[in-house]
């Protein structure tokens, strides 16, 4: 365990300070989260002056913040909701992030800075980006989009576009209306709305673990539903249709326990693996929903970032959920109301920080209804609004710009990939997304969930963070989830880094 730490993860003045906390013995084994992941470094508090924050307590393992009697151990002030501040505790990992954002590397403006490899986003088309949506918004900006616009739930002008857009590229079975769709700001703000709707509080949803742990803060923060991680194998056998038998277990375990399972959420392409799911597998994640009478919500938020793999040229195309017809297919009837397709502009768009998410759902009129209701808290921004309209209507810039990506994101996983391979370490098959799937405990010979958060903390601590396999729910500690979707001079800076820290010579 390292003594030191880099003073750039220090707290930000003025929010409590995190706790000092040593791995306990009793987090081996136990599931983890992103948050908890960081929950558990060692990190130095800077001091705090706020009068409402009373000295730091004692070293604790944070993750809830618990009693009464235990919250004004922490905070002095009048009384905060249970429900706010009874769930995780997701202050430690919203300091550490800030810290790591604030203090990320630039090669002319903070070559000291930490290299981020974990964070999916995609900088591959920045020039494109910038320029297209800079002309947006010169020509295409309105006195109209100063006002609340023409709709409280998105705008007519995106859904149009979005809908041409769906029918264009997802091939969906029955033809995506304007009126099919709930915009609101990102996929996270469209999620909890959406599982706020579809479930009440302490409902339980199945998911195929390794899962992206960005679930567990939209879906349990507010809505308080409990994610159960279906653990399938990471390669070809997880991705097909026999993978589901591990559902019909999952499922009986929770009935036996009591627990109300009420969704499947299925992310194709997979967050943090990075692969589609063939149609047949798709399938049956409908026959299992039909079946036990559950909604079948479909995260595909990488659809477009789908690339070619030269070494596994078996793996599957994109498919949408929406492109599939069950009943047809399958033989068997199929309620298409439980179908819910979650988009946005985040990851395919390279703008994760626009904030433009997108629901589909074609045949669940209560449930649109239903989510109107609060649409207004998630409502785009007109600017966000104007750039991806455009965008989104000029076919020719669309198709080229998905091209493009595309090519650009298969380049940059095949220099990864053969990165690692040089240096003996594993790497998943992969074929879309922002990230690969690395086995660096195989390389260096550790199995533990334990050594997998020293490396990280090693690595973060070096300049550098990759993000631990554990925190998606990873049953196989030791594997590392690498962003290769920014420039080629930071990935070498990054990687670099990684070979300096870990020893990793070429073999
Ligand atoms: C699978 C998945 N869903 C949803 C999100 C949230 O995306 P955003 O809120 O930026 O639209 C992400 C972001 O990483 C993701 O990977």
């Amino acid at each position: 365990m390292p003594s030191a730490v880099r003073l750039s993860l220090q707290a930000p003045c003025g929010l409590p300070s995190p706790i000092k906390v040593d791995f306990p013995e009793s987090a081996k084994g136990t599931p983890e989260t992103l948050i908890s992941c960081f929950d558990h470094l060692v990190l130095c508090a800077a001091p705090c002056h706020d009068a409402h924050f009373p000295p730091q307590p004692a070293p604790r393992p944070s993750s809830k913040i618990g009693s009464r009697a235990e919250q004004r151990r922490i905070y002095l002030g009048p009384k905060l909701s249970d429900r706010a501040t009874g769930g995780p505790d997701a202050g430690p990992l919203i300091e550490r992030f800030s810290c790591l954002f604030k203090d990320q590397y630039n090669c002319k403006y903070n070559p000291k800075g930490i290299v981020s490899l974990g964070v999916a986003e995609n900088f591959l088309m920045e020039k494109e980006c910038l320029e297209f949506f800079g002309n947006a918004l010169r020509h295409s900006f309105m006195s109209s989009d100063l006002s609340y616009g023409d709709s409280l739930w998105g705008s007519r002008r995106i859904n149009h576009a979005l809908s041409g857009f769906y029918n264009e590229w997802f091939h969906p079975a029955d033809p995506v209306l304007p009126e099919h769709i709930i915009t609101g700001v990102g996929c996270s703000a469209v999620l909890d709305q959406l599982f706020y709707t579809l479930m009440d509080e302490g409902e339980a949803i199945l998911l195929a673990g390794p899962y992206y742990t960005g679930f567990d803060r939209d879906l349990v923060g507010r809505d308080r539903v409990i994610l159960i991680p279906v653990p399938v194998p990471i390669g070809d056998e997880g991705f097909g249709p026999d993978s589901l038998k591990a559902f019909d277990k999952a499922l009986a375990d929770c009935k036996s326990k009591g627990i109300i399972v009420r969704a499947v959420i299925v992310c194709n392409p997979q967050n943090p693996l990075g692969r589609t799911y063939p149609r047949e597998t798709l399938l049956q994640y409908a026959r299992f929903c039909e079946q036990n009478d559950l909604h079948l919500v479909s995260d595909e938020i990488y659809a477009m970032s789908v690339y070619d793999n030269p070494h596994d040229p078996s793996m599957s195309p994109f498919t949408s959920m929406l492109s599939l017809d069950v009943e047809k297919e399958l033989g068997t009837p199929f309620d298409k109301a439980r179908l819910h397709v979650v988009h946005g502009m985040s990851k395919d768009f390279c703008a994760n920080g626009l904030r433009v998410g997108a629901l589909i759902s074609q045949h669940n009129a209560l449930l649109l209804r239903a989510m109107a209701n609060t649409s207004m808290l998630m409502k785009l921004s007109s600017p966000a609004d104007v750039i991806f309209s455009a965008l989104l209507n000029d076919k020719a810039f669309l198709k080229n710009f998905i091209t493009t990506n595309r090519q650009r994101l298969g380049e940059a996983y095949a220099f990864t990939r053969k990165w690692f391979n040089d240096r003996g370490v594993e790497v998943a098959h992969s074929n879309a997304g922002h990230f690969a799937w690395v086995n660096l405990g195989g390389r260096l010979g550790f199995t533990d969930a334990i050594t997998e958060k020293k490396v990280f903390q090693t690595l973060l601590d070096g300049g550098v963070y990759i993000a631990p396999g554990t925190a998606y729910h990873h049953t196989v500690p030791g594997w590392y989830r690498v962003t290769f979707s920014v420039s080629r001079d930071n990935l070498e800076v990054g990687l670099g880094k990684i070979e300096t820290l870990l020893d990793l010579k070429v073999l």
